[in-house]
């Protein structure tokens, strides 16, 4: 191995690859900050909106501020005319996760300033995106389920406005409680995968919709915001709590399967949205009666932190593992997890473009060349 490759490290693990104002992954401890506050402080107190603020602006907004962005939510939310007559005509088999990546993509030929870079542009995308993508991900489930979409209601806060558009009744406090933790939950966390495409893309001086596009892309993998919808298959799969022993021993324990929504490259204790979304699942599963899913996945998550592998390498709950149970409890389809996974990323993903965009070098890394050399140059005729 030469002195450039020894330098490097496969995955980019611990490679440092910037600075950034807008969040603290602590992966020793457990803990993450955005700019500044305790994800548990925001998860409790803060809405959807207020953490967008946040993100974006720097500071959590007063009063005022708060209803002009929540207002300009509302206003943009609406999708250009004419997409949702085209994405009826996409087929009903296309995945939600393919059909938020191309729709994200479509919406630039609608926007005159898609390739205006301008910090007031680029805000105004963010803005645009984070209002649209959930009306997108709720107009195909109700195309793909044969029903006509919802228009937003101009009224509701981003949470509600979701489960309305997806199911077309106005969803209760609680539900509405447990989306809004959600979206603030995963609304940014440091240089994830999904996060650093979205960089890579903004540093060749491309825009806001190619950065957002190539980040779901990067999300949609079953080793990132994949694993939830994973991670409940996996519950299927085992089907039933007194199964989970049998399950991991014959799966896990021979290295043919790994427990989708546990293990993190930064997390070597608890993910601390695991935590919080550990009590809101449970508390979703007590209110409609339905605690199997939640017995089964706190069983198995119980069983594998006893195991000696995992408690060696860390293997602890991520954030996809419980956030699950709390979609599922809701009746979220399960194909639709990484969606919203996705509409919680928007705003953190389009502040990171922004501060990328502030203080912009091309990421343009190395890699070590290990093919062969000095090869000779074989016309056409006698290559066998
Ligand atoms: N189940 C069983 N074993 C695991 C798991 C798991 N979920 N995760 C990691 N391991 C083991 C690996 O087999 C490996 O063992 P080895 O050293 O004996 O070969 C060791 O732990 C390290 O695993 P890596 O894949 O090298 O760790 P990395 O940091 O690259 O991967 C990842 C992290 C992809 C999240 C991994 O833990 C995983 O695949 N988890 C399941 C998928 C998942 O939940 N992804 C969501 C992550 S959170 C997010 O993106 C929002």
């Amino acid at each position: 191995m030469t002195d450039k490759a020894a330098a490097a490290s496969k995955g980019l693990a611990n490679v440092v690859v910037g600075q950034s104002k807008l969040s603290l992954v602590n992966g020793a401890e457990g803990k993450l900050i955005y700019r500044g506050y305790k994800i548990e402080d925001l998860a409790e107190h803060a809405s959807f909106e207020e953490v967008i603020y946040l993100l974006w602006q720097g500071a959590l907004p007063t009063q005022f501020q708060l209803v002009t962005l929540t207002k300009a939510l509302q206003g943009e939310a609406s999708l250009p005319e004419g997409v949702i007559e085209i994405m009826k005509r996409f087929p009903h088999s296309a995945t939600p996760m393919s059909v938020l990546r191309t729709v994200v993509s479509m919406l630039s030929l609608y926007d005159a300033n898609a390739d205006d870079n301008s910090p007031a542009e680029n805000q105004r995308k963010a803005l645009s995106l984070t209002a649209k993508v959930p009306t997108i991900t709720a107009a195909w489930e109700r195309i793909r389920t044969g029903k006509e979409p919802i228009a937003p209601h101009h009224e509701l806060g981003m949470a509600a406005n979701f489960l309305y558009m997806l199911r077309g009744t106005m969803p209760d406090a609680n539900e509405t409680a447990v989306i809004d933790a959600y979206l603030v939950l995963l609304s940014e966390h440091g240089m994830n995968a999904s996060t650093f495409s979205a960089r890579v893309t903004t540093s060749t001086l491309s825009d806001m919709y190619s950065a957002i596009t190539t980040a779901i892309g990067t999300l949609k993998g079953a080793a990132h915001g994949g694993a939830n919808e994973e991670a409940m298959r996996m519950f299927f799969e085992i089907g039933e709590a007194a199964h989970v022993e049998t399950w991991f021993n014959e799966n896990v324990k021979t290295g043919k399967r790994r427990v989708m929504g546990m293990g993190h490259r930064v997390y070597k204790a608890l993910d601390p949205r695991a935590a919080v979304l550990k009590s809101k699942s449970r508390i979703m599963a007590e209110a409609t009666n339905n605690l199997k899913w939640y017995d089964l996945a706190s069983k198995l998550e119980k069983y594998a932190r006893q195991d000696e592998e995992f408690i060696k390498k860390n293997l602890y709950a991520n954030v996809d593992y419980y956030s699950a149970i709390a979609l599922y409890t809701l009746g979220i389809p399960m194909d639709q997890f990484t969606p919203l996974f996705a509409i919680a990323r928007i705003p953190g993903w389009s502040a990171h473009v922004l501060e990328q965009w502030a203080d912009n070098r091309l990421i343009r890394p190395d890699v070590e060349y290990v093919g062969p050399m000095d090869l000779e140059w074989v016309p056409i005729e006698k290559r066998s």
